[in-house]
């Protein structure tokens, strides 16, 4: 799968809570390949976590510090990257994840989802009246959008190791 790869990079897109991170991290270990994950290196440079990005700056300027980071990291792969949910949604930051490498997109149900992000509250877009909701909403906006990755794996409720060897199968 390494060879596959070749110098392109590997980058998990999806919603919030689909496992991008872990998936990603899990994988970059079997390519031996480094692991990057774009939200965890906008608070590097930034050196602000993503919710207080949100809370000084808003969506906009957070799209466009998302954007050069990403466009930086792509220049010097081969890595694994997994990037924040609205990476891929955002229309250049899609073309730099086209020009810079593979797309795998992190495929998850409403349920899985869920239960994976209600235990944490660093995600300022869930801070709504009804967050089960408005991930939902996010599901029908992008859904579309996730589909245009150049592979689909499903993240269900099951053991990493297997969506990790779907993700290396996929890439061979
Ligand atoms: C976002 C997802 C978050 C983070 C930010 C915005 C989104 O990343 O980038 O809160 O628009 O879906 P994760 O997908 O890693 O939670």
């Amino acid at each position: 799968a390494r060879a596959a790869l070749g110098r392109r990079n590997l980058v998990f897109v999806g919603l919030m809570g689909a496992g991008k991170s872990a998936i990603g991290r899990m994988t970059a270990a079997q390519l031996g390949l480094p692991f990057i994950d774009t939200d965890t290196e906008i608070e590097r440079v930034s050196r602000m976590t993503i919710s207080e990005l949100f809370a000084a700056y808003g969506e906009e300027e957070f799209r466009a510090l998302e954007t050069r980071v990403i466009k930086r990291l792509l220049r010097s792969g081969p890595r694994v990257v997994s990037t924040g949910g609205g990476a891929f949604i955002n229309e250049k930051t899609r073309k730099q994840i086209e020009r810079g490498g593979i797309s795998i997109w992190l495929k998850a149900d409403l349920e899985v989802l869920w239960e994976r992000v209600n235990k944490r509250d660093h995600r300022p877009l869930l801070k709504t009246e009804n967050p089960k909701q408005t991930l939902e909403n996010l599901m029908n906006q992008r859904y579309p959008v996730y589909e245009l990755a150049d592979m689909t794996v499903h993240s269900r409720d099951e053991r990493k190791e297997t969506i990790v060897n779907e993700v290396l199968e996929a890439i061979i």
